[in-house]
């Protein structure tokens, strides 16, 4: 082994990379919680505010993340004691480890009860249920069955334990396998396919009477619906939290602010573009998220169901149009097995960060690295389930009006994508622009000073990405009304 490289192993080509960067990327927050959350805060404004967002925040931070993993070659913990000490700056910037490890943590918990929803649909739907349901012909009765098979998931906690143990086992058994195992090879046919299959519902959502409206939904902006919370006779109190939200799901979508990304860039092969990189991962999450809205909206509307329904919008809209699809069963079993392998394909990346630290540390096997880890996070995920039933009531911060409705798995969910990523992301984007030496920079890059991407990409980071981050923070806790 080279000294040049990770110990944890290389990723064989730059195409390898730039795969598992977007299979990172692409997954439960573009199918799932993409089209949920633009529901949620009107359409088209927060479409255009998270595009604003992808561009000024998410690409710039998610070439600093590379670029740091690719000079410290280990874990993110590791990594930024190996590029403070190289560098000789504070080690403040360590807690930039920690920190993403520990929203990890947080987040790989419920992404994995997720992740269990989607398994248990790939069994739900292949038993061809969806398709007797289409039977009743009649649309107000079809969306009522359909939800049902939703919420009776939701109310049986040993059902969602099951399939969360599940999707936590699959996670570990790639973990464990290392770099270069089982992971290259899922992700090299999983993405393709998805495309394919999206493209295929993109046609049908066509076909539906409401395609038109589905469409306007999602790109006609309406300030309106993102910005003002309550309008009182002309008078409308600003809101920021739609903005808020369309950060917190860049950082989430994107998989930066935590690490994951970095952990993955520590394992770079030399004289890999990162800009190229990064460009190639953002647009194919972008495409995927906005092709899943396509998708979504216009077979809502269609069949009369109401958008604004949160995180069961896509276990309800989808499996309507796979009952009328012909094959559909077939289909829609491809369909949420290949959600299952985007989701798949993102949890690993979520464990790998503290999984490399705790091998690094020389007192683990990656073995038991990964069974510690896995297990942990598997317990905290037992917090979100119950969330969906014998703590749905249970609303711990009720006095504060922004958190009156929100169940654990909602503070979970808001204290990670929209506190402690866009957190991450600002130190990542201060350190790296204001802190990191700009020979390394260049060298890292592989780029001149003179090229104009490169003066563009550190302007960005250094004022616009920390500026926007800070603003919208403030903005929404209220500092600046
Ligand atoms: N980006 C992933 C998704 O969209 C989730 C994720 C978040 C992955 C943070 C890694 C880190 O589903």
């Amino acid at each position: 082994m080279s000294q040049n490289m990770s110990v944890h192993g290389e990723w064989s080509s730059r195409w390898v990379f730039i795969l598992a960067a977007a299979g990172s990327a692409v997954g439960l927050g573009n199918i799932w919680k993409f089209p949920y959350i633009t529901a949620e805060y009107g359409g088209g404004a927060f479409v255009l505010i998270y595009l604003l967002c992808v561009l000024m925040i998410g690409l710039p931070i998610m070439m600093a993340e590379i670029l740091v993993g690719k000079r410290g070659k280990a874990s993110p913990i590791n990594t930024l004691k190996i590029v403070t000490q190289e560098t000789k700056r504070s080690n403040f910037w360590r807690i930039i480890g920690w920190m993403g490890t520990f929203c990890g943590f947080l987040i790989l918990s419920y992404y994995s009860v997720v992740g269990g929803w989607t398994i248990a649909y790939v069994v739900k739907v292949s038993s061809g249920i969806f398709s007797q349901i289409d039977n009743l012909h009649d649309k107000t009765l079809i969306a009522t069955q359909v939800s049902g098979v939703f919420n009776q998931l939701m109310a049986n906690p040993q059902e969602l334990i099951l399939w969360h143990t599940v999707f936590m086992i699959l996670t570990m058994v790639v973990v464990v396998g290392g770099v270069q195992g089982g992971l290259e090879k899922a992700i090299l046919y999983m993405m393709p396919s998805l495309f394919i299959v999206l493209f295929v519902l993109v046609g049908y959502a066509m076909s539906t009477e409401k395609f038109v409206e589905g469409i306007t939904f999602m790109f006609k902006i309406n300030f309106s619906a993102l910005l003002f919370s309550e309008c009182n006779n002309g008078y409308c109190t600003f809101n920021g939290q739609g903005i808020l939200a369309a950060m917190g799901q860049t950082f989430f979508s994107l998989s930066i602010g935590m690490g994951a990304i970095m952990a993955y860039g520590a394992y770079l092969p030399k004289h890999v573009s990162i800009a190229q990189a990064a460009t190639i991962v953002v647009l194919s999450d972008t495409l995927v998220a906005i092709l899943a809205g396509i998708i979504i909206f216009p077979i809502a509307f269609s069949n009369g169901l109401e958008v604004n329904q949160g995180p069961s919008l896509v276990f309800n809209t989808l499996p309507i149009a796979f009952g009328h699809m012909s094959y559909g069963s077939i289909f829609g079993t491809l369909f949420f097995i290949l959600l299952v392998l985007a989701a798949w394909t993102s949890s690993i990346s979520i464990l790998e960060p503290p999984v490399a630290w705790m091998v690094e540390t020389g007192k683990f096997t990656r073995l038991s690295a990964t069974l510690v880890c896995g297990i942990l996070s598997w317990a905290l995920g037992l917090l979100t389930i119950f969330s969906f039933n014998i703590l749905k009531d249970f609303k711990p911060l009720a006095e504060f009006a922004l958190f009156k409705d929100a169940t654990l798995f909602d503070l979970i969910d808001f204290l990670t994508s929209n506190i402690l990523l866009p957190l991450g992301g600002i130190l990542i984007a201060v350190f790296v622009a204001w802190f990191l030496p700009k020979a390394l920079l260049l060298e890292e890059l592989e780029m001149q000073e003179s090229n104009w991407l490169y003066r563009a990409w550190l302007f960005t980071l250094r004022y616009i990405t920390p500026v926007g981050v800070g603003l919208i923070f403030l903005k929404s806790i209220g500092a600046l009304t």
